[in-house]
């Protein structure tokens, strides 16, 4: 296949789809990649140059077979995208090691599993993987222990296989985005919440789907083909506000 092919997680709705559909768009093929089977396959069907892979990968198991799937059915894969991800915002004292374990399992060890399965077919590319963290891993706030935490590791574990696998011509960055209203965030995001991120957000408002997917698709390609390693924060400015009180503006 001449199309360069994306293997995208989590891209039944939300960040994943928007950068699905962003990629097909710029002409790649996509791998659709959900465990949640109808959102999947509702998302999928009117995709012409996508395909839906249903797995968890959290699971070992799964996520070898997915990669199998994936290459028996497009021959190669060009870039991962790890954007799967599960948030659970609970107080230190409340969450308990089920909720941590869950978290960490898609959030963590998910990114690690589909990044280590894809090696192979990413060497023979020189392709290169995005993982998806967020501002949550860049700063620490309550409520986020498990997943803060989780997002904190993928941005060392970005620097960790972008380290390893430079000299194969593997680029591996990490794109943190800001609050973006999809599902995942507004299950936890009150309207007091919604407010205050529009205060302490020097563009004072949510990103979109697309804005986001715009960074990720930037360093799958190959105008980023001398960038790896790197944490690219997709916030609105968010994290260079280190004394971001919306009282010290005018
Ligand atoms: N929305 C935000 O404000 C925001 C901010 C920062 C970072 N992020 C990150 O962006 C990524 C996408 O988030 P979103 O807001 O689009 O979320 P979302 O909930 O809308 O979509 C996430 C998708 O991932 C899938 N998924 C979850 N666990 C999975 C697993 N183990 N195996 C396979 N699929 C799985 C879900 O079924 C869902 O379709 C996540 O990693 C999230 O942490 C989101």
């Amino acid at each position: 296949m001449d199309k360069k092919i994306a293997l995208i997680t989590g891209a039944a709705r939300g960040i994943g789809l928007a950068t699905a559909k962003l990629m097909l768009e710029a002409g790649w093929a996509v791998a659709m990649v959900d465990r949640d089977g109808d959102e999947l396959r509702a998302a999928s069907k009117d995709l012409s140059g996508a395909k839906a892979f249903q797995f968890d990968i959290s699971e070992p198991e799964q996520v070898a077979e997915m990669t199998a799937a994936v290459l028996a059915s497009f021959g190669k894969i060009n870039a991962v995208v790890n954007n799967a991800g599960v948030a659970d915002f609970s107080p230190l004292e409340a969450t308990s090691f089920d909720s941590w374990r869950e978290i960490m399992a898609t959030n963590l060890d998910g990114t690690f599993l589909v990044s280590q399965a894809a090696i192979p077919a990413l060497k023979e590319t020189r392709g290169a993987i995005v993982n998806i963290a967020s501002i949550s891993g860049l700063r620490a706030s309550t409520l986020r222990v498990a997943y803060g935490t989780s997002k904190a590791a993928v941005i060392h574990l970005t620097k960790q296989q972008a380290s390893e696998l430079g000299e194969f011509g593997i680029r591996v960055n990490c794109v943190c985005p800001g609050p973006v209203k999809t599902k995942l965030a507004m299950a936890v995001h009150s309207q007091d919440i919604i407010d205050a991120y529009h205060d302490a957000i020097p563009l004072n408002r949510y990103g979109s789907e697309r804005e986001i997917a715009e960074a990720i698709l930037f360093l799958c390609s190959e105008k980023a083909s001398y960038v790896t390693g790197q944490i690219l924060a997709a916030d609105g400015g968010f994290d260079a506000t280190g004394v971001g009180l919306p009282a010290l503006r005018r």
